[in-house]
């Protein structure tokens, strides 16, 4: 059996198993809820009768698949909480926790809601619903091509998912923008009440979390309502004033759309009568399906663990969904939109350089891959870029990083500057530059070793950093936070390739944390 979940009830479980003297070979749930039903095939032998049996008496959020050997050419399947979506092929079918799992081989899915469960043979499937009515699979067409999964050549996913950033950028435009300026429909903006809105929370995990604050930047001014950046797992114990009736709206940020935080976040949000927008890059994933409304992001499958053409793709998304938002509150005019849309078309051209830093970037992990910890700094939105480069490598190459405002080193984290501690600092050409810049100085001053992401011509810099990574300029300041993530996405990667790392599966990591 394969199970991914967790049984909440699974030690009383156990002790009614060790009464009936079973023994165990390990202290898993899975290995219990195995035992209940091979104890339940004893007593109902139609192994489809003895999964709805058991699985009553299961609590928690799980995914299960079972092989009885009396029908070795089945398998039986079960969803509570955790995701589950089948595969359709020809004369072959496929079962995973995400389309990735199988999206080369189909692009045919059954997604199965809470309490299905189903009986798979090669090319047919029967579901049942949870009051146990046996009921005709839906089927959704993936858009994902085949193909869309492979790694195209690259060495890791992570490598070609930080490649395709201009391509999503690309998508993402075509998707959303028209000749008449935004899409609203597809923006998601036609299915709920922006005008209702009076206070807007954000509510994530990890990366998605950082694409959250640095939308934050753009949403206040933007929509002209307060936004609060929520972490899900917080978020959903603290038990916050949601005003109801549609004046809070609860946005959820989740490239795989299954995180379990995010997705327990909504539903509670939901329930105090909040309004639900999401955006997901899995078509039909449960938080999608638990949103009033959704924007569905174009970056394709996400299959590196560390999250990078996702974060960058979230944070466009959010923008473009904040430019549509204003533009219906009436706080943005045509004019003011179509310079943004202009130099929109131009963001795919500059991430399209980006990569020329990369022998630059390939060279400075070959000094910096061995130090034990580092520091990323910057300010507005840098400052989350910094934090999210910082959580790019922790993930993957397991050194110890911490992203900071600038502003804030002063306050204590200057303390542990020295020449053992590699300081990226993020700094573009915006109104936080000098501020930045004289943060920069300060740490200098102090033996600190600084690397800066930013213009390569720029004097000051080249004076003050023991190293500039080039970085493409331009006035927009999220398509600018947009170039500043690739600098660290790639010295994240470099580095972790250099420390031998496993890039793609980095170690006690999972792609979609579908557990609480
Ligand atoms: C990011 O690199 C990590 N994989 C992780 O922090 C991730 O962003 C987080 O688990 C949220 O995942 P989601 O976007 O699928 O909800």
């Amino acid at each position: 059996m394969i199970h991914n979940g967790i049984i909440e009830n699974y030690k009383e479980l156990k002790q009614e198993l060790l009464a009936k003297g079973i023994h165990f070979r390990s202290e898993t749930d899975t290995e219990v809820v195995a035992h209940l039903v091979a104890e339940e095939l004893k007593i109902t032998p139609m192994p489809i009768d003895a999964l709805k049996n058991v699985i009553k008496r299961l609590e928690g959020a799980f995914s299960l698949a079972f092989i009885v050997d009396s029908v070795p050419d089945q398998i039986f399947v079960a969803k509570q909480g955790s995701p589950l979506v089948i595969g359709l092929g020809d004369k072959e079918t496929f079962f995973g926790s995400d389309i990735t799992a199988f999206v080369n081989y189909t692009q045919k899915a059954v997604f199965l809601h809470d309490g299905e469960i189903a009986q798979i043979k090669a090319g047919e499937i029967r579901l049942w619903d949870k009051n146990d009515q046996e009921i005709s699979p839906k089927i959704t067409l993936v858009q994902w091509s085949p193909g869309s999964a492979d790694k195209q050549g690259f060495r890791h996913y992570m490598l070609k998912e930080i490649h395709e950033q201009p391509r999503v950028v690309s998508a993402t435009t075509q998707a959303f923008v028209n000749q008449d300026g935004l899409n609203l429909e597809a923006l998601g903006l036609k299915s709920i009440d922006i005008k209702k809105v009076k206070t807007l929370h954000i509510v994530a995990c990890g990366t998605a979390y950082y694409a959250g604050m640095a939308a934050k930047y753009f949403l206040e001014p933007l929509l002209g309502v307060s936004v609060n950046v929520e972490l899900a797992s917080e978020f959903r114990y603290r038990d916050p004033y949601l005003a109801p009736n549609g004046e809070t709206m609860v946005m959820a940020i989740s490239q795989s759309g299954e995180t379990a935080d995010t997705l327990a976040s909504i539903k509670h949000a939901k329930e105090k009568g909040c309004q639900i927008f999401s955006i997901c890059n899995v078509n039909y994933s449960s938080i999608h399906r638990e949103s009033d409304g959704t924007l569905l992001m174009h970056a394709g499958p996400e299959i590196g663990v560390a999250s990078t053409k996702a974060f960058t793709s979230q944070v466009l998304c959010a923008y473009l969904w904040a430019l549509g938002a204003s533009q219906i509150l009436g706080r943005l005019n045509k004019d003011e939109l179509n310079s943004i849309i202009q130099e929109l078309k131009t963001l795919q051209l500059y991430l399209a350089q980006a990569p020329n830093a990369e022998e630059k970037i390939v060279e400075l992990a070959g000094k910096l891959y061995q130090y034990p910890n580092f520091l990323f700094i910057g300010r507005g939105m840098s400052n989350v870029i910094a934090l999210e480069g910082a959580l790019k490598l922790k993930e993957i190459s397991y050194i110890h990083a911490e992203g900071y405002a600038a502003g804030e080193l002063k306050h204590g984290p200057i303390a542990l500057v020295d020449k053992q501690i590699p300081i990226v600092a993020i700094l573009p050409h915006d109104h936080y530059f000098e501020k930045t810049l004289s943060n920069v100085e300060e740490v200098c001053a102090r033996e600190g070793q600084v690397y800066g992401i930013g213009d390569e011509k720029d004097q000051r810099l080249k004076d003050i950093c023991v190293q500039v990574v080039p970085c493409p300029q331009v006035k927009n300041p999220v398509f600018q936070a947009i170039l500043s993530t690739v600098g660290v996405q790639f010295l994240a990667y470099h580095v972790a390739v250099k420390r031998g790392t496993d890039v793609d599966q980095p170690r006690n990591l999972a792609k979609s944390v579908t557990v609480e």
